[in-house]
């Protein structure tokens, strides 16, 4: 271990990428790189980037020239930066990234961060490095573990990734070239991670994954495991009051995983469950491989084992052919699930997928009109939700302190933030909350009982 420098770490993007750059800093910590909370003061800035959406990549552009300011203003005071590109761009796009941004000295692709202590030295001796292969060997293998106090820093609730990479080749999306083929970690890997997790004091796990309802990781006994048996081990672990996994294809809704949601009380009740479009022709030229039918046929199961399930999604205006009665039927099924909430994104061609050579591309006013059209529809429903919630009295798991002194804020069941006047020893305990006013992305709330002096020396 050499003397301590400083990591900056920014994530863009999706949880798995907010979880990546945990396993990165972990990564790190032996080579003697602490975190830091700003770029201004790093001696290693890392940009873990998303890929997914022409705006999301070119957002690292931009972050790059600031990066770049920064790295001249420290160089002038003697002091050397390095300025590494993790995530989805740095596997798409690979040195092309040194090229237009020529202030970077390492370019890691997604599957490679156990390499980085490696890069870096590379980068170093030799000015620049970059590996964007997708290696034999298993990343998980190598990267370094949440440690007991890295996850005690980072709260009650943590995430943990389960399956990554994705073989379902929706033509719009690039997840399945920069994130690759669908592979899941073993069971007694996860296991081991989140039983040190609840030791830190985690009491809500979020299992992750590109399509996490895929999961076939192989168990204790050797064969594949499904997502909903992994789901009901990690239940009976003490500590873990809460679980949740994102995000999900509706193909794989598996019959045991639709069980589960009405058999396992920590399997909170709420489900990101993406459809993309409401219309037949729009789902089969996005190669979704299922209908607007399969895909409420699947709703009204999963409900019929949990009738109160919240059900979120993500939607796609003006995919390639997209007519207007096509997004008729958009909006109409957003009326018919009543989702709690919902993403809804303008098409964004991706170079190298399918989509991007289609013809028929819908202008760039249709679509900002459509999902002008769609974000109100979708406002309305879940207004209409957290209204339903007003007087209800729900479980919320108190995860840190609010804007204002003595304020606390939560989540509900339903994935809802919960603000609440509450002493900060309740962070990291479950309690039941009366709600009492909503708004229109957060729900407000009192205590139902003073807590309980047991509860004054706790939280995590
Ligand atoms: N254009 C717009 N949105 C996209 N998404 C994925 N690819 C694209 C694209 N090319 C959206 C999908 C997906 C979410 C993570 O991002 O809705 O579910
Ligand atoms: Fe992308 Fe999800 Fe389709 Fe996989 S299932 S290709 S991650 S949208």
């Amino acid at each position: 271990m050499t003397g301590s420098r400083k990591l900056y770490v920014k994530s863009f993007g999706c949880q798995m990428n907010v979880y990546d750059s945990q396993r990165m800093a972990d990564t790190l910590a032996p080579e003697g790189y602490v975190e830091t909370a700003t770029a201004d003061d790093a001696d290693l800035i890392i940009l873990n980037t998303c890929h997914i959406r022409e705006k999301a990549a070119e957002k690292v552009y931009s972050e790059l020239g600031r990066m770049r300011r920064l790295k001249e203003a420290a160089t002038a005071d003697g002091r050397d930066v390095l300025i590494a590109v993790a995530g989805c761009v740095a596997q798409a796009e690979g040195d092309e990234i040194i090229r237009r941004a020529p202030a970077v000295d390492l370019v890691v692709g997604s599957q490679n961060y156990h390499r980085l202590p490696d890069l870096i030295a590379r980068a170093k001796r030799e000015g620049k490095a970059v590996d964007t292969e997708f290696p034999l060997d298993d990343k998980f293998d190598h990267l370094a573990a949440p440690s007991l106090a890295s996850s005690r820093a980072r709260g009650v609730t943590a995430f943990v990734t389960v399956q990554e990479g994705c073989d379902k080749f929706c033509t719009f999306c690039v997840v399945p070239y920069t994130r690759g083929a669908e592979t899941s970690r073993p069971v007694n890997k996860i296991l081991a991670e989140v039983e040190r997790l609840a030791d830190a004091g985690v009491r809500e796990i979020t299992l992750i994954g590109q399509n996490v309802n895929a999961y076939h990781g192989a168990g204790p006994d050797g064969r594949p495991w499904s997502l909903a048996r992994l789901l009901g081990l990690i239940a009976r672990l003490p500590g873990i009051e809460r679980l949740r996994y994102t995000t999900s294809h509706p193909l794989d809704m598996g019959d045991d995983l639709i069980t589960a949601h009405g058999d396992l009380p920590q399997l909170m009740p709420q489900l990101h469950l993406p459809v993309q479009s409401g219309s037949d022709r729009i789902l089969a030229a996005m190669n979704r491989r299922h209908t607007r039918a399969n895909y409420v046929a699947v709703v009204s199961r999963l409900r019929q084992a949990r009738p109160d399930l919240a059900l979120t999604s993500d939607f796609i205006v003006g995919f390639p052919g997209e007519a207007e009665k096509d997004f008729a039927a958009t909006l109409s099924l957003v009326g018919e699930i009543g989702y709690s909430g919902a993403f809804s994104f303008k098409y964004s061609p991706r170079p190298g997928t399918p989509g991007a050579d289609m013809a028929d591309q819908v202008a760039e006013g249709e679509k900002s009109e459509r999902l002008q059209r769609l974000q109100a529809a979708i406002d309305l429903s879940q207004a209409a939700f957290n209204r339903d919630c007003l007087g209800r009295t729900f479980s919320v798991l108190f995860e840190r302190p609010g804007r204002h002194s003595g304020q606390l804020v939560g989540r509900s069941p339903y994935l809802q933030p919960v603000q609440i006047e509450a002493p900060p020893a309740l962070i990291g305990e479950i309690a039941p909350v009366t709600i009492t006013e909503v708004a229109s992305n957060s729900l407000f709330g009192a205590l139902n009982s003073a807590p309980e002096p047991a509860l004054a020396g706790a939280g995590a």
